[in-house]
């Protein structure tokens, strides 16, 4: 088709994918042309705004290696992380809600008994942390495999700082026969996500703050059950209400009580919800 108009190229461009195999690919491209073109039309996007926006895209990726995920970032400060996560796990009352992956784990952290410093040498403050995961029917869940990774007390973690040859503030460990698990660390504090690059550049030019309030990362894996990818919160944190990747629920947040002997102690109840069969 020729002499295409600002209003004809959609159908036409939709028409491009019309024979897509797949037909979940084929839904998905549709829907993104349509929205796309119809984002263009609304703003009424200029050639040097086209020229910009794809100067930030390039950015982004250029900023991504091995360690580093731009593209996530921006995922999580547009909040379409959280949108996703929340659309995918809508789980029943009682089970722990699930909350933003972040660019920060790392597939095959050291693997540690109850008891050990997952700190491993990251600053930070004394913390012990104790844990339990159940079922929904209130089973105690035995062998969960469970990941746990934090930032340190200057706000980085390890694989943010350059040099470091060993994993810092993040391990696996699994459940006992009771579901319990327990680790020492540090106190999670607050910090901001990476503002080094295009998606810091962003905030800037938006007037908005990088920081996510302090908080620790778990990821659990049980036979049976639904996995969950989530974090506890640290109460009391100024950013809890503004966190900049909108991660925070209020059924995440939890009271690291300070002890007589200067640490402080963290405890938590997982619940993780039965696997169920898929489409459902
Ligand atoms: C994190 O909590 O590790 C994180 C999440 C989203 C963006 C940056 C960091
Ligand atoms: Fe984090």
């Amino acid at each position: 088709m020729r002499n295409l108009n600002q209003h004809t190229i959609t159908p036409e461009a939709i028409e491009r994918f019309a024979n897509t195999p797949d037909p979940r690919l084929k839904q998905i491209m549709t829907s993104l042309v349509t929205h796309l073109h119809d984002f263009a039309r609304e703003v009424k996007l200029t050639e040097a705004e086209w020229a910009q926006g794809i100067a930030f895209l390039t950015a982004t990726g250029q900023k991504c290696d091995d360690k580093r995920q731009e593209f996530i970032l921006l995922s999580d400060v547009l909040g379409l992380s959280m949108l996703t996560v929340a659309m995918n796990n809508d789980k029943p009352a009682g089970c722990t809600e699930a909350t933003v992956f972040g660019p920060f784990f790392v597939e095959g952290a050291p693997h540690y008994e109850h008891g050990d410093d997952v700190a491993n040498g990251a600053s930070g403050e004394p913390c012990e942390v104790r844990c339990t995961v159940r079922g929904i029917g209130g089973e105690p869940i035995a062998g969960a495999v469970i990941d746990v990774w934090q930032a340190d007390s200057g706000g980085h973690y390890d694989v943010q700082h350059a040099g470091l040859d060993h994993p810092q503030g993040r391990g696996t460990l699994r459940s006992g026969a009771d579901g319990g698990f327990h680790f020492k660390t540090i106190v999670a504090e607050a910090y901001p996500i990476p503002t080094d690059g295009p998606v810091g550049a962003l905030l800037d030019a938006t007037a908005r703050h990088p920081w996510r309030p302090a908080h620790l990362h778990f990821k659990i894996e049980a036979a049976g059950y639904e996995p969950l990818i989530t974090h506890v919160f640290r109460d009391g944190d100024q950013w809890l209400d503004s966190d900049a990747v909108f991660g925070v629920r209020q059924s995440l947040v939890a009271d690291w009580v300070a002890q007589a002997d200067g640490t402080h102690r963290l405890d938590y109840d997982f619940v993780l919800n039965r696997s169920r069969p898929r489409g459902s």
